[in-house]
């Protein structure tokens, strides 16, 4: 059977050999607990629930079915990226969900931002739930869970999301091959396993996704220019090495508009406000000063390539007194 706590004396994995033997290890462990039955995973693209459907592609195959539900809310080119690697290189049976326009009526007009986070957690639950209710002869529901998710519940900090919080007709047996791993084990593990380093090294990103980086009422348009403006910054991050140096950056377009000129001819649209911080442990956070002559760069690209923005700000606040999402 799987091994719940981490060993006292574990040694952390920091070596490709170390990895693999810990690879081999699960993959016994998988197929002894799964055996012939079925096991089912939402693959959100995110560190841990890739290496979990890597973990068990290799280990039980065709008999894992993966579920990539795409809320509206992912980043430029995440969707794309899943598919790809998953389904095409990995050949793994991955089911796409297009729930864009169910997500975005749901949201549309709702305004506070407790109530935003509730609805796309439940309307993510509702659209997985009916997906697993689909499929015949599952039994397992696999989850990225990792060790400090462990520690923090057992601390009281944040409720384990054990499980999904699926209704009861659903309620399958775990499957946590990570679940005694810490974040950069599960990376070392990841790239072993032979996953793409965008994939592996991914900034942290919320579950709501960019619908948190879109303050106020969700609108389809700014949400395009929320999208547009973090994939130039991630692209610019990516070509001036800072990518994998500063700990997460991204755009936030609030929802208010200002007055500006293009072309000679008077323009009343959003600014995009650029976030780049460091931390260790999210608790406090310093901001990354970026060099001017980078920021004068990435302000003429967002304002030139993103349509409705006219305006680039940056956000020098610390945590705290600000957090590092806007909701
Ligand atoms: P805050 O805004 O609380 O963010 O200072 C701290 C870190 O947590 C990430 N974050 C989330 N991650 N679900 C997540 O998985 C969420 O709802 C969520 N909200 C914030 C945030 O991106 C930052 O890295």
């Amino acid at each position: 059977m799987p091994i719940l706590d981490r060993p006292e004396n574990m040694e952390r994995i920091t070596t490709p050999d170390l990895a693999n033997k810990y690879i081999e290890e699960q993959i016994a462990d998988i197929k002894e607990q799964v055996g012939d039955k079925k096991v089912l995973l939402a693959l959100s693209g995110g560190v841990d629930s890739s290496v979990v459907a890597a973990l068990l592609i290799k280990a039980i195959g065709s008999q894992l079915v993966c579920v990539h539900v795409n809320h509206g809310l992912l980043r430029k080119g995440e969707p794309e990226q899943v598919i790809k690697v998953f389904k095409e290189e990995l050949g793994a049976n991955l089911i796409y969900v297009d729930a864009v326009d169910r997500f975005l009526d749901k949201l549309a007009g709702v305004t506070d931002p407790e109530q935003k986070r509730h609805i796309i957690g439940n309307e993510f639950i509702e659209v997985f739930a009916e997906e697993a209710r689909k499929l015949e002869g599952i039994e397992f529901l696999a989850q990225g869970t990792i060790w400090p998710d462990i520690l923090e519940s057992e601390a009281g900090i944040k409720a384990h999301h054990n499980a999904g919080g699926l209704p009861e007709d659903l309620a399958f047996e775990l499957v946590e091959p990570v679940r005694i791993l810490f974040k950069d084990e599960v990376r070392v593990v990841g790239t072993q396993l032979g996953l793409p380093d965008s994939m592996v090294w991914r900034q942290p990103f919320p579950g709501p996704g960019l619908g948190v980086r879109c303050p106020g009422a969700i609108t389809r348009d700014r949400l395009e220019a929320v999208r547009e403006s973090d994939a130039i910054l991630r692209e610019e991050f990516a070509k001036n090495g800072l990518e994998g140096k500063v700990w997460q950056y991204f755009t936030v377009v609030p929802d208010f508009k200002s007055t500006g000129i293009t072309d000679g001819k008077r323009t009343f649209d959003w600014p995009c406000i650029i976030r780049a911080i460091n931390t260790t442990d999210v608790v406090e956070v310093t901001v990354e000063h970026l060099a001017p002559e980078f920021i004068d760069h990435l302000v003429k690209r967002i304002t030139s390539e993103v349509p409705g923005i006219n305006r680039v700000l940056f956000d020098y606040t610390p945590k705290p007194p600000a957090t590092v999402e806007y909701e």
